[in-house]
């Protein structure tokens, strides 16, 4: 399986950012070497104004581009919304779903995040649907029960597990500088995986990437990205700059 950088650039990103896919791919060349794109995939998902400039921006440079969130109808009065088709019309092919960001301030519980995901499948997208456990939930030993309860929720139940990708982010790892310890990052991931293979069974689950986010950088990227179950990265702060999130694809197993 390849390794999945993704790039969540949140309410960030002007037009001058269109300018960013091409410095990547200097800085990190497409089937060049041994760190090549043979091994990486690389998405960006820019704020909802630049999705169909950015996907024009990577023409040639195979990256690609997603959304941050979606609205799970299809259309209608949803004032200030935008539907996965509309997603899909900008030429993005992921979306980002159930962010904690979004769980915390814009009211997306788990069966919001299913019927957003159940609609970006609908459309064709890739949903990368995010779980992870606060800080009290980490202390209090409950970190895998809450992940666990999150992503039996917040997938549908008509999902088959082949179009997903899960990000495990741990809330208080976020913008923080703190990062799980390996063996704790281990333990989730491993955690994770057991829960698809249930829902899905275990060919269709080996194949479902999970995203490890949450302080993802330069320093800590190789050692986290090469362990056994964390498929990639969803990097917030260090996918602003193109130089740092070249270096994590770099670091990349
Ligand atoms: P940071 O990499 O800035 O901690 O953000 C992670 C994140 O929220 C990505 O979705």
């Amino acid at each position: 399986m390849k390794t999945l950088i993704a790039a969540n650039w949140k309410m960030h990103g002007q037009l001058a950012w269109t300018e960013k896919p091409a410095q990547f791919r200097a800085l990190f060349p497409a089937n060049a070497n041994a760190n090549s794109n043979d091994r990486v995939d690389i998405l960006i998902c820019p704020p909802a104004h630049m999705l169909q400039i950015m996907v024009a921006a990577c023409a040639g440079l195979d990256i690609s581009i997603g959304a941050q969130n979606c609205h799970d109808q299809t259309s209608g009065a949803y004032t200030g919304e935008m539907s996965a088709q509309m997603v899909a019309e900008t030429g993005a092919n992921h979306v980002i779903l159930g962010h904690s960001e979004r769980r915390a301030m814009f009211g997306d519980r788990d069966e919001v995040v299913a019927a957003k995901t159940s609609a970006t499948l609908k459309a064709g997208l890739v949903p990368i649907v995010c779980v992870g456990e606060n800080r009290g939930e980490r202390e209090a030993g409950q970190a895998e029960e809450v992940v666990g309860a999150q992503l039996a929720a917040s997938i549908p139940q008509h999902a088959d597990g082949v179009s997903l990708v899960i990000a495990y982010e741990p809330v208080w790892a976020i913008g923080s500088g703190l990062v799980p310890t390996l063996e704790d990052i281990a333990i989730m991931h491993d955690h994770i995986r057991g829960c698809l293979i249930t829902r899905f069974g275990a060919p269709v689950a080996d194949n479902i990437q999970i995203l490890y986010g949450g302080s993802l950088k330069p320093g800590n990227a190789k050692e986290i990205l090469a362990l056994k179950d964390v498929g990639g990265g969803l990097i917030g702060g260090a996918g602003l700059e193109m130089d740092s999130l070249a270096a994590i694809a770099m670091a990349a197993p």
